[in-house]
Order: structure tokens, then sequence, then C-alpha cells
């Protein structure tokens, strides 16, 4: 038996379409901050009499429980029948990021349980088969998932850019509603590759983005990282209201909160605002504004979480 303990990780610069579905290929590269706090611990035993999958201390049945047993048969095809036992701190499903850490998790787990050696990139491409943001929560801090253009995947994994430490930084997050997503993200994506006019425009515009926003992270300037943050998001949903039919994960409270960080920020608060599939959002800003910030969103909503830089996942025998 092995046990992961993994954070989540919110993309700075969003992956949003896949260029090849069955290997689960993004069409984008995307660049994310790893969480504290919030973790996914996930263990695995192999050899047990059925399989059997706990998640948040219920049997988990039809497709999330066949989604964690076709993950294991494809770290190990042929394998052993499997209990997988796994708990989020935080909402599941919810647009909080759980698929990162639960296949991440998943992925280290079960690596670890069957003594395969890998590298993290090897583990990144295995999670990213299960999930394609769980390769980038292999490590902690700021992490970039390569496209890659190679056929067979080998190419896009995570990349590590800057450790834990690299940077204070906080990550406050109004949860504007915590129930489960009405339109999961892959069903999200693939109906956004297959009606959106504005799909191929932003296959095209990503690059800039992801260059501009590795470059804020290195050299710690929150402005250019959330500029490029802010594009990236608003590109992507772009991308989702003019799927047909359209996809619209917003709620009045998550426009509030927009007009809000945008008016800190006339007030000198330097923060900015990203969204993913679901109404809650999340603001980036440095600790000494964090309390600030939390006190303007606590304003919408009254589940307010304040983060920081999330270090890398914990494996234990
Ligand atoms: C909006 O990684 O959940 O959060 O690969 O289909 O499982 P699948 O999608 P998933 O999508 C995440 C989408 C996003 C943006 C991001 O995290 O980059």
């Amino acid at each position: 038996m092995a046990t992961a303990t993994v954070h989540p990780n919110i993309a700075l610069i969003k992956y949003w379409g896949k260029r090849d579905r069955d290997l689960n290929l993004p069409s984008t590269g995307s660049l994310s901050m790893t969480l504290s706090h919030f973790a996914t611990k996930t263990s695995v035993v192999f050899g047990v009499d059925h399989d059997e999958v706990i998640i948040n201390g219920e049997e988990a049945l039809g497709r999330p429980a066949a989604r964690v047993l076709k993950h294991l048969d494809l770290i190990q095809p042929g394998r052993a029948p499997a209990k997988v036992v796994s708990t989020n701190n935080f909402p599941t499903a919810a647009g909080l990021a759980s698929s990162s850490s639960g296949f991440a998790a998943l992925t280290l787990a079960a690596l670890k349980a069957l003594n395969i050696d890998h590298t993290p990139a090897q583990a990144s491409i295995l999670a990213r088969q299960g999930s394609g943001s769980a390769a980038r929560s292999i490590w902690g801090g700021f992490v970039e998932w390569r496209r890659g253009v190679k056929e067979d995947g080998t190419d896009s994994h995570g990349l590590h850019v800057a450790p834990p430490d690299h940077w204070n930084l906080n990550m406050v997050i109004a949860v504007v509603d915590k129930g489960q997503k009405s339109v999961g993200s892959t069903e999200g994506m693939l109906r956004t590759m297959a009606t959106s006019p504005m799909y191929s425009a932003w296959v095209s515009s990503w690059q800039r983005d992801l260059d501009q926003a590795r470059q804020g992270i290195l050299d710690q300037d929150l402005t250019m990282v959330g500029r490029a943050m802010e594009a990236s998001t608003l590109k992507m949903f772009a991308t989702m209201f003019t799927s047909n039919p359209p996809i619209r994960y917003w709620r009045p409270a998550s426009v509030a909160i927009q007009d809000e960080v945008a008016k800190l920020r006339q007030d000198g608060i330097n923060c900015w605002w990203t969204m993913d599939a679901g109404p809650n959002v999340k603001v980036l800003c440095e600790p000494e504004d964090a309390p600030a910030v939390a006190d303007a969103l606590e304003h919408h909503v009254e589940d307010v979480h304040t983060l920081a830089v999330g270090g890398h996942p914990v494996v234990e025998d």
C-alpha cells in the first residue's frame, strides 16, 4: 500500500481544448500555481479481492469509479484488483481543481504501491491521461505543461518553472458555489472545439500569454503575470460563451467580484482574477494585500480562502 498527498493547482494560463482526445494532449500550453492547504490524500493497495473505490468516505460507482480504475489499468495493464481510498479537504468537482490533485495523487500512489521507478515527467505524462490539469500537480510551486508536438504525447508533460519558495504569492478564492459544476471540463472542451467560432483564435494566441506569465514569474512581476492571466482567462471564456449550446459558468456574484478586483486595482492594490470551469473566482495578490482583498470578496460571498504557494507531493509507503 502507498499513500500520496498532493495539492491542486490553478492555471494562470489556461488549458482548454485537446489536440488528441485518447492521449489527452492539449491544444495549448498552460502554466499553474500549486495551492497550499487544499489537498487530496489517496491510498492505493493492490492484490485485494475486488476493485473498490472510496471517494470522500463513500463508495464511488459509475463513471467516477470507472475513470479511477481505467487509470490504474493504464499504469499497469493486467494489474491485480485494487482498493483506492481518496479524500479531499476541499469541495470536489466544483471548479476548485480537484481533478488536478486527484489524478496526480492516484498516479503517484499507484506507482509507489507497484514499485515502478519513474521520473517526475513520466508521472506527469501518466497523470495527464487521467485529467489534463493533473500533469501540473506533480510539482509544487509554479509549473508549465508543455503542449508538445509529438503525436505520441511523450513531449507533453509538466516542467518545473520555479520552486514553492521562489515567490511568496497568495491566491484568495471566493467560493461562489461549492456544488458540482453543471458541465464537466472534458464535455465543455469537446463542445467548444466542435462549435465555437472563437476556438481557432484561442489556439493561435496562447503562446504570448504563456511566455509573458513565465517571465513574470521568474522576475516576480505580479502585473506582468496578472495581465497575461486575465487575458488567457477571458479568451478561454470567449470560446465557451460562443459554443453551442453556450457554456456559461459565471454567476452574478462572479461578475461582481471581477468588478471588485478592478476597483481594488484602481485603489492601488495590485490584484488580478481568474476563473475555471465553475463560478468561483480566484484572485492573485501579494500576501501584504491579501487581507484587504479577502475583506472585499467577503462582501460578495461567505466562503473566502487565502492560500499560498503549495509544496511538492508527499508519497509514503
Ligand atoms: C478550466 O484538467 O479538468 O481548469 O483533461 O478533460 O480532465 P480534462 O480537463 P481538466 O480541465 C481543466 C480546465 C481548466 C483550466 C486549467 O486547469 O488549465
